[in-house]
C-alpha cells in the first residue's frame, strides 16, 4: 500500500501550549546531538491531537528536533500507526482482518463500516465523523473479533453491537470497551473452569493486580520477609502448615542419562583416586604438537590449556593410569570428560597412526 501524504493539506500546525510543553520535556530526555529520537513519540502527540499527521505537522516535528523534513516523512510513512490522511472528526475505526477476527466474522464488521461510514477505508463519512481501515492483528485474538477505536479495544463483536457502537459514537456518546458479550475480560466463553474464585466480574482487579492490591505494595524491595508470600505452603513461622492430607512422597530422582551418569561416577572415581602427576613436557618433542583437537570433545580451547598443562603428543595421553586422570581432571573446568570421551582410547590409537 503506497503511503503518501494527502493531496489537500492544512496551512499550518501547531502545538497546543500543553502538548509543546510536553514535546519539549520529552526531547530533554536524549542527550545532546540525539533530538532525534524523540521523533515517534511528537508525532504521535501530533496525530493524538489532530487525529492525522498533515504536512505542516511532520515539518513542524521536524523543525523542533533539528531534522531534515524528509527523514521525519519517512517515519510517518513507514509506520501504519500514522495516519497520512485525514481521519474521522469523532473517531477512526480500526477493524482487525487477521486469521482469528476473520474466523470470527470481521467480514460482517467491515460490512458494516462501508455501509455506515464509507464505501472505501480512509474515507471520511458524508457527516466526517467518522472513517474507518482494516487492520492486522491487533493481539486480542481470544476475543475476536474485535476492532480499536481511538485508544481502547472494543472486542467480541456482532454486525449488531458494532453497529449499535458506530450509531453510539455519532450521537456523541462514548460506549463502553473491552468485550461486547459480558465477558470480563479473556475467560472461557463457556465459563470458568479454574480460578473459579474469580468469577467474571467478581474482582475489582485480574489476579496479579488485586494481589499487588492486597498486600498494598508493589514496589517493596525482596528483603527475605516476604517468604510467607513466596513460599505460601509455609505459615509465617516458616514451619510448614498442617494439612489434612497426608503429603505426597517425593518423586523419585529419575535416571540420570549415560552420559551424565559416566560423568557422575569418573568425577566419583576422581574423587577417591590419589592424583599423580604425569610426566609434563615444557615443549613440543621436535617443536611440533600433535593436533589433539582429534580427540573427542577437545577444541580449541582444549588443546591450549592441555599444552598449557604440558601435554602436546597422543602417547603422553594414552599412558595416562587413573591417578593422571585424576591429576588431569582436576585441572580441567568440566570434570569427567577424559573418561566419558574416551581420549585414552583415542590417544592410543592415534598415536599408533590409526584415525579415531
Ligand atoms: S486476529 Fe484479530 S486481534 Fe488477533
Amino acid at each position: 500500500m503506497l503511503r503518501r501524504l494527502h493531496p489537500e493539506q492544512p496551512d499550518a500546525f501547531a502545538f497546543t501550549a500543553a502538548n509543546q510543553q510536553w514535546a519539549e520535556a520529552q526531547i530533554t530526555k536524549y542527550p545532546e546531538g540525539r533530538q532525534a529520537s524523540a521523533v515517534i513519540p511528537l508525532l504521535w502527540r501530533a496525530q493524538e491531537q489532530e487525529g492525522w499527521l498533515s504536512r505542516p505537522a511532520i515539518e513542524s516535528v521536524a523543525d523542533m528536533l533539528g531534522m531534515a523534513y524528509i527523514r521525519v516523512l519517512e517515519v510517518a510513512s513507514f509506520y501504519f500507526m500514522f495516519q497520512l490522511q485525514p481521519v474521522g472528526s469523532v473517531a477512526h475505526i480500526q477493524v482487525c482482518g487477521t486469521t482469528s477476527c476473520m474466523i470470527c466474522g470481521a467480514e460482517d464488521l467491515i460490512a458494516v463500516c462501508k455501509d455506515k461510514i464509507a464505501a472505501k477505508p480512509h474515507v471520511l463519512s458524508a457527516d466526517g465523523k467518522l472513517s474507518w481501515e482494516e487492520v492486522e492483528c491487533l493481539g486480542s485474538c481470544t476475543n475476536a473479533p474485535m476492532a480499536q477505536i481511538g485508544k481502547d479495544y472494543y472486542e467480541d463483536l456482532t454486525a449488531e453491537n458494532f453497529g449499535k457502537i458506530i450509531d453510539d459514537l455519532v450521537a456523541g456518546k462514548v460506549p463502553t470497551p473491552g468485550p461486547q458479550n459480558g465477558r470480563y475480560a479473556a475467560e472461557p466463553l463457556s465459563g470458568l473452569s479454574s480460578l473459579t474464585e474469580y468469577e467474571a466480574g467478581k474482582p475489582k482487579y485480574n489476579a496479579s493486580v488485586e494481589l499487588a492490591s492486597d498486600l498494598g505494595d508493589t514496589v517493596k524491595r525482596i528483603d527475605g520477609t516476604e517468604v510467607p508470600i513466596l513460599t505460601p505452603w509455609l505459615g509465617k513461622d516458616g514451619k510448614a502448615a498442617a494439612t489434612k492430607t497426608a503429603p505426597k512422597p517425593p518423586k523419585e530422582r529419575a535416571t540420570p542419562k549415560p552420559a551424565v551418569k559416566q560423568a557422575e561416577e569418573a568425577k566419583a572415581k576422581a574423587e577417591t583416586v590419589g592424583e599423580e602427576q604425569p610426566e609434563t613436557l615444557t615443549d613440543p618433542r621436535g617443536g611440533k604438537a600433535d593436533d589433539l583437537k582429534l580427540l573427542k570433545g577437545v577444541g580449541p580451547k582444549l588443546e591450549e590449556t592441555l599444552n598449557g598443562l604440558g601435554f602436546y603428543h597422543y602417547d603422553q595421553i594414552a599412558g595416562w593410569t587413573p591417578e593422571h586422570v585424576a591429576w588431569v581432571d582436576a585441572r580441567l573446568k568440566f570434570k569427567g570428560r577424559i573418561e566419558r570421551d574416551g581420549w585414552i582410547e583415542q590417544a592410543k590409537s592415534l598415536a599408533s597412526g590409526q584415525e579415531t
